[in-house]
């Protein structure tokens, strides 16, 4: 019997599930630290959910090769912890009030101690990926690391200023594609793939993460909380300059511009409302724009796996880019 040509969010799910949990519970394990404020902050965001889309996209590259060992469950629990690590530090940089649908850690524990939390967080996470003994896998989580801090860091250098679509893509490659693009190649690494299977499974994270972003920062201007799980239009009040904004700020005029502007400068939509916003962000098209631009990096995914033979694996990381780009939170 042949199998269908497309699989759904659910099949791939139930694909996943097992290894999924198993993630969850390698996660609970190594969240435990001899200071309850730790295992407290990380136990409060392990249960607020959040997508895991990490350790899938990490699974799937492992089950391409038919891998079966322990490892893809840890690394995934690595990435989660990473990423996890990489949200309390981000809502802290944020000032951000909610995430998952919850008060922000932050909020709860305040500054220093989340801080701290994630910095402990980052350091169980290496601790874990070094029970691979593959230095091939420290390299990319070590070069990960940084690339991600030296992206949040370059956030806040450019903090108010209207940057351009070259200087922005390069932020969101460091802040969130390189992610995925490691989760993919440390798949890859488990399952023995040759050096160009490697590149072209990197390739695909790079590119489905860079599309992820920009459908995060269109969500920010157009999503509301209630579904988002954490505030919205608050990019613009932090200072931050998206694809949309920049696609309108490159044809709008110098009133508009100066909208914009004010934003930007008082960090809030004081003397202009986000209606006004949206309205010429909708005046020249610049949503669409930017969720085009997020529909030719998942195309971009989709081609870098081209050469893998047809398989549900590689059907559901073909279907992957379409629920980053249709996603809703
Ligand atoms: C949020 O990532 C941070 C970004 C890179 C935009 P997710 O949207 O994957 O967050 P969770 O894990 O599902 O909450
Ligand atoms: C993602 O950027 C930051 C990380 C890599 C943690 P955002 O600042 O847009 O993330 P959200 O919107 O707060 O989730
Ligand atoms: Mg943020
Ligand atoms: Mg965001």
């Amino acid at each position: 019997m042949s199998s269908p040509a497309v699989i759904n969010g659910k099949e791939i799910f139930a694909l996943l599930s097992e290894d999924l949990a198993a993630i969850e519970r390698e996660f609970g394990r190594d969240t435990v630290a001899g200071v309850e404020a730790i295992t407290e902050i990380g136990e409060y965001l392990r249960n607020g959910g959040g997508k895991r889309i990490r350790p899938a996209l990490l699974l799937l590259s492992a089950k391409l090769f038919d891998y079966r060992g322990r490892g893809a469950v840890r690394l995934g629990a690595v990435v989660e912890m990473i990423h996890t690590a990489t949200l309390v530090h981000d809502d802290i940089i944020d000032e951000a009030q909610t995430r998952r649908g919850r008060p922000a850690a932050n909020t709860q524990w305040g500054n220093s101690k989340c801080v701290l939390a994630g910095d402990w967080l980052y350091m169980q996470a290496f601790r874990v990926a070094l029970q691979e003994r593959n230095f091939r896998i420290l390299d990319a989580l070590i070069e990960l690391t940084q690339q991600m801090v030296e992206g949040e860091l370059l956030q806040i250098e450019k903090l108010g200023k209207l940057i351009s679509l070259d200087d922005h893509f390069d932020l969101i490659y460091r802040k969130t594609a390189c992610l995925f693009s490691v989760c993919m190649q440390m798949g890859a690494i488990l399952g023995g793939a040759s050096a160009e299977q490697e590149e072209n499974l990197a390739q695909y994270g790079r590119d489905l993460g860079m599309a992820f972003q920009i459908v995060d920062d269109v969500l920010d201007l157009t999503a509301s909380e209630e579904v988002l799980g954490k505030p919205v239009a608050s990019d613009l009040r932090e200072g931050k300059v998206t694809m949309a904004v920049i696609h309108s700020l490159e044809r709008c005029t110098p009133e508009e511009r100066a909208k914009v502007s004010a934003v930007l400068l008082e960090r809030a939509f004081d003397s202009v409302t986000h209606r006004e916003i949206l309205e010429i962000l909708e005046r020249y098209g610049s949503i669409d724009a930017a969720h085009q631009r997020a529909e030719q990096f998942a195309l971009l995914a989709r081609n870098a796996i081209c050469s893998f033979p047809d398989s549900e694996i590689k059907r559901s990381l073909l279907w992957a880019p379409d629920f980053v780009v249709g996603r809703e939170k």
